[in-house]
């Protein structure tokens, strides 16, 4: 394995597959780019080197590596591959791909619409989410039902009812749109972006009606909502109503609020779902913690709504959502572009180089975990040693770009993981376990069917 540094004086020669197998590794990089990564750090070590035809990708898997990219010298790293494809076509400008100034002043004033006191506040929305959801599933026990789908379901309707202040139901129509726009951001990034939007293929066609439809779904939501309208103005829609405002032009004020939307439906909902249905997956292969969760929440909860105290009363239950938050981190990649040279770990990184953080693979690096494959919320306690490394678990990021709505996100998962762990348990129907697709969001290939039982 390499050390974080050169193991020799002067510019050490990269590790990594040889040019000619670019062909094996584009297709590796389409069906199953989480393989192609563990497979590389597990072969190469800590930094590798993807030389892919006119492409090169710089694989850096330390957590030092981490630090270096995302905090120490991260106004050096823009946005990279996939972000940056998909931000010219979808998330514009938007506060997770925007980029110098216009980030800086984009996040000053967003941030405070996030913070933990105002989130606080959506605990009842959270709760109310979860009672739907648990009417829904006590209609269906005995039932095979998709919690991926029902986790996709519940955030983006908790998304709608706190940050937007909107009922999003009507617009059921943005889940399958946002598929069809992921879908083309992973392809432009595995075919290295080679293909103009203006060729003819269907899945181009399918990618420009989603982008209507997201278009005029962002329209909706803003013709429902004036400017601080029943609100002290302080709540995300108002913010974000107001920083457009202040632009002159018509259409780049439209662009403006355009872009904020759509990044915050994106980045707000797919992640807690992912983060929700993973720990689902997990608790139904592991019956003990599944029924630690259930205790704790009976003890804590019994029957009443909980609310946003009750959050420091389920310990294990938050132990459970930050070792699925390890194996399965919703944002399994964090790809970023060199703006100009640099050197990582003692490796030279030339100027517009695309280099790759990888979560998924640094909460899984053997230096740094026990068994890392193990599922063990007991790593999580409060008693337990603190992670080996800082930058070794950063499932919401790290450094200035670091997610700006993790309170939520939290909030959401542990309250709903306890609210439905009270009531019911999920089994597997088969014995194929569920696989990951690293999509934008780290997804269940092909949704999860469990079934659903009484505890
Ligand atoms: C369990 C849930 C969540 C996880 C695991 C998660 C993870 C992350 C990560 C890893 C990043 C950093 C991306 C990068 O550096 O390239 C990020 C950024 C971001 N997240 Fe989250 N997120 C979650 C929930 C949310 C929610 C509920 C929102 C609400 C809208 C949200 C909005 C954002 C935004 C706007 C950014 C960009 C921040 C910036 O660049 O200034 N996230 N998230």
């Amino acid at each position: 394995m390499n050390p974080a540094g050169p193991a020799v004086r002067g510019r050490p020669s990269y590790p990594g597959p040889p040019p000619w197998a670019t062909p094996g590794l584009l297709r590796k990089l389409w069906g199953d780019r989480l393989r192609l990564l563990s497979d590389a750090a597990g072969e190469y070590g800590d930094v590798v080197r993807f030389a892919m035809g006119p492409k090169t990708l710089y694989f850096f898997n330390h957590p030092d590596h981490a630090r270096h990219v995302l905090a120490d010298n991260a106004a050096n790293y823009h946005k990279g591959m996939g972000l940056a494809e998909a931000r010219r076509r979808i998330l514009g400008d938007g506060l997770l791909t925007s980029e110098g100034e216009t980030w800086r002043g984009q996040r000053r004033a967003i941030s405070p619409a996030f913070r933990r006191e105002r989130i606080a506040g959506f605990a009842g929305v959270v709760a109310a989410a979860g009672d739907h959801l648990t009417a829904r599933l006590h209609a269906r026990t005995g039932d095979v039902v998709d919690l991926s789908e029902e986790m996709t379901a519940l955030t983006m309707d908790v998304l709608g009812r706190t940050l937007l202040d909107v009922d999003l139901s009507p617009l059921s129509f943005l889940g399958p749109a946002f598929e069809a726009a992921q879908d083309q951001a992973m392809f432009e990034m595995v075919t290295l972006g080679v293909l103009p939007l203006w060729l003819p293929l269907p899945r181009h066609r399918r990618f420009r009606a989603a982008r209507r439809r997201i278009e005029e779904a962002v329209r909706t939501i803003v013709s429902t909502r004036a400017p601080g309208s029943g609100t002290d103005g302080s709540d995300l829609m108002s913010v974000l109503l107001r920083v457009a405002g202040g632009e002159r032009d018509t259409d780049l004020r439209w662009r403006g609020l355009r872009d904020q939307i759509v990044t915050m439906l994106l980045a707000g909902h797919e992640t807690t779902a992912s983060t929700l249905s993973w720990a689902w997956y997990l608790l139904s292969s592991h019956p003990e913690a599944a029924e630690r969760v259930r205790t704790e929440a009976i003890e804590v909860l019994g029957d009443r709504t909980p609310g946003f105290a009750d959050l420091n009363r389920l310990p294990y239950t938050t132990m459970v959502i930050q070792e699925t938050m390890r194996l399965y981190p919703a944002v399994w990649g964090l790809p970023r572009r060199a703006v100009a040279a640099d050197e990582i770990g003692g490796y030279p990184i030339p100027a517009g180089a695309d280099v790759m953080i990888c979560p998924y693979t640094l909460h899984r690096h053997p230096g740094f975990w026990d068994d890392p494959d193990q599922f063990r919320p007991e790593r999580f306690a409060p008693d337990a040693p603190p992670v080996a490394h800082r930058f070794a678990y950063i499932p919401f990021g790290a450094g200035p770009r670091v997610c700006v709505g993790s309170h939520l996100g939290l909030l959401e998962a542990i309250l709903v993981a306890a609210m439905v762990a009270r009531r019911f348990r999920f089994e597997l129907p088969g014995s194929a376990a569920p696989q990951p697709e690293a999509m934008l969001s780290l997804r269940v290939r092909g949704g999860l069917p469990l079934r659903v039982l009484p505890v």
